[in-house]
């Protein structure tokens, strides 16, 4: 066996072995004392068992002070989904399971789900992450508190939650068979990534419960009307989501499938630009010259039930638009819809629909890039840059002198000038004979 071959067989085997720790999609951490899942695994939230169950999302189960609690393994992450379930306790298994690693997760594309509750903490680490991000769940024992919409005979807990207070209705829906919310609430920040997906009412505050006395203080609450939420969602940059929800009611099917990729997905099947009247240069086109006419062409799909469909744009609000820039966008233009077409060659299925413009070019040369930056909430982002040479004319392009209407009266002056001479002359030689022999004398 040479070297070379021995040294492809260990990287076979360090492959096969890396697709081994892949065996799970996701990871489910709970705590014992809250519910304890190794025992009885029905004691899971029925939405996340049936959501795993019909996407055959297999998972793993583990307590967070297990110390086989890993998220990577060879710097590869280990699974695609993680479900953080409410603890007892602030304690975790840090060595491999830390702020620092659960961030790096999200870098790598994971999906986090965090189930926060008001009777079980948040350990510091997922605090931490969560308030990286910009969400600051209230702490434990803080509950959500609306005298003015609650059930009466509950004393203070519960909130009646209604349709109003379900603000992205595309990701988590108002469902009329959730009961009374019992939960936390957070506050959050400015990030422009969350996505509030529960907004408390404006007569709604968060303090803690078991005080029986409660007067609301500054330092007794933690939110104040509209400034609470009681679920919360975050696309990063990258895609990752992560969502926190203040109570396992909030749970939902929606939800899981919008948290995990199943929904709320765009892909960018194809990006083409071209000359208007050179369309064979669609896919290989990177000169222009300034002031061109330029059609840009895009097809973009959206997942639906795991299958790649149209994505039709309804709202104005979310058109797709390009931009056209060197530095600052010199062109800003929607897009027009074309219609449904398909992605490959083979095949004929309609699955992605297209989107174009016409436009012209701008009279500056340099390297321009178009620019397709679609970031719509609760949708997956698009980026698709293309950089492109717009060039001057070049010395024959120019327009000759007589096609410039301003130049006309300069050449007008300059024909004067020659007719003129011309008249001249043959006035100075033909018309007119002085005698000239006689006046010298
Ligand atoms: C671009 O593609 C067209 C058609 O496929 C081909 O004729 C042309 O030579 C290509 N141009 C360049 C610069 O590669
Ligand atoms: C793009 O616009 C130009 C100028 O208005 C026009 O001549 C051309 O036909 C248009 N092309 C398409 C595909 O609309």
């Amino acid at each position: 066996m040479t070297f070379g071959s021995r040294f492809s067989l260990i990287g076979l085997l360090i492959t096969l072995f890396i697709a081994s720790v892949h065996a799970f999609e996701a990871l489910v951490v709970y705590d014992a004392a809250v519910s304890n899942l190794e025992k009885d695994v029905s004691l899971l939230n029925p939405e996340i068992s049936k959501f795993l169950e019909s996407n055959s999302l297999s998972a793993e189960f583990k307590t967070y002070t297990d110390e086989t609690l890993e998220l990577f393994f060879a710097g590869q992450k280990k699974y695609n989904h993680l479900i953080l379930l409410p603890s007892s306790k602030k304690a975790m298994a840090k060595k491999s399971f830390n702020q620092h690693l659960l961030l790096d997760f999200i870098s790598e594309e994971g999906n986090i789900l965090v189930v926060g509750g008001s009777k079980s903490v948040l350990p510091e680490d997922i605090r931490s992450v969560l308030n990286e991000i910009g969400i600051y769940p209230s702490p434990k024992g803080y509950e959500l508190i609306d005298y003015f919409n609650q059930e009466s005979d509950k004393g203070v807990s519960g909130v009646q939650l209604k349709k109003e207070n379900f603000v992205a209705p595309k990701v988590l829906p108002f469902k009329s068979s959730l009961g009374s919310y019992t939960g936390g609430a957070a506050l959050i920040s400015n990030n422009e990534n969350i996505l509030p997906l529960v907004r408390a009412s404006s007569t709604s505050f968060s303090a803690p419960i078991e005080e029986s006395d409660i007067t609301i203080t500054q330092d007794k609450t933690w939110t104040l009307g509209k400034q609470g939420f009681a679920a919360v969602g975050v696309q990063a940059l990258n895609n990752a989501r992560l969502a926190w929800v203040g109570s396992e009611s909030l749970v939902d099917e929606e939800l899981l499938k919008w948290n995990f990729k199943a929904k709320g997905v765009l892909k960018l099947q194809f990006t083409q630009h071209h000359k208007h009247d050179e369309p064979q240069f669609a896919n290989n086109n990177t000169l222009y010259r300034i002031m061109d006419q330029v059609i840009y062409t895009v097809g973009v799909s959206e997942l639906k039930e795991g299958k790649w469909t149209t994505y039709e744009v309804k709202d104005e609000d979310d058109q797709l638009q390009l931009s056209f820039k060197m530095l600052d966008p010199y062109q800003r233009l929607n897009l027009e819809p074309l219609g449904p077409a398909s992605s490959s060659e083979e095949d004929s299925e309609l699955d992605t629909f297209v989107y174009f413009t016409n436009f012209t070019l701008p009279d500056h040369h340099g390297m321009f890039t178009f620019e397709l930056d679609y970031k719509r909430s609760g949708l997956s982002y698009l980026l698709d840059k293309r950089i492109v040479a717009v060039r001057h004319l070049a010395n024959d392009e120019y327009k000759r002198s007589w096609e410039i209407t301003n130049a006309w009266v300069y050449i007008a002056s300059a024909a004067a000038v020659v007719l003129t001479w011309f008249l001249f002359v043959i006035n100075f030689i033909y018309v007119g004979n002085i005698d000239y022999s006689k006046k010298n004398i």
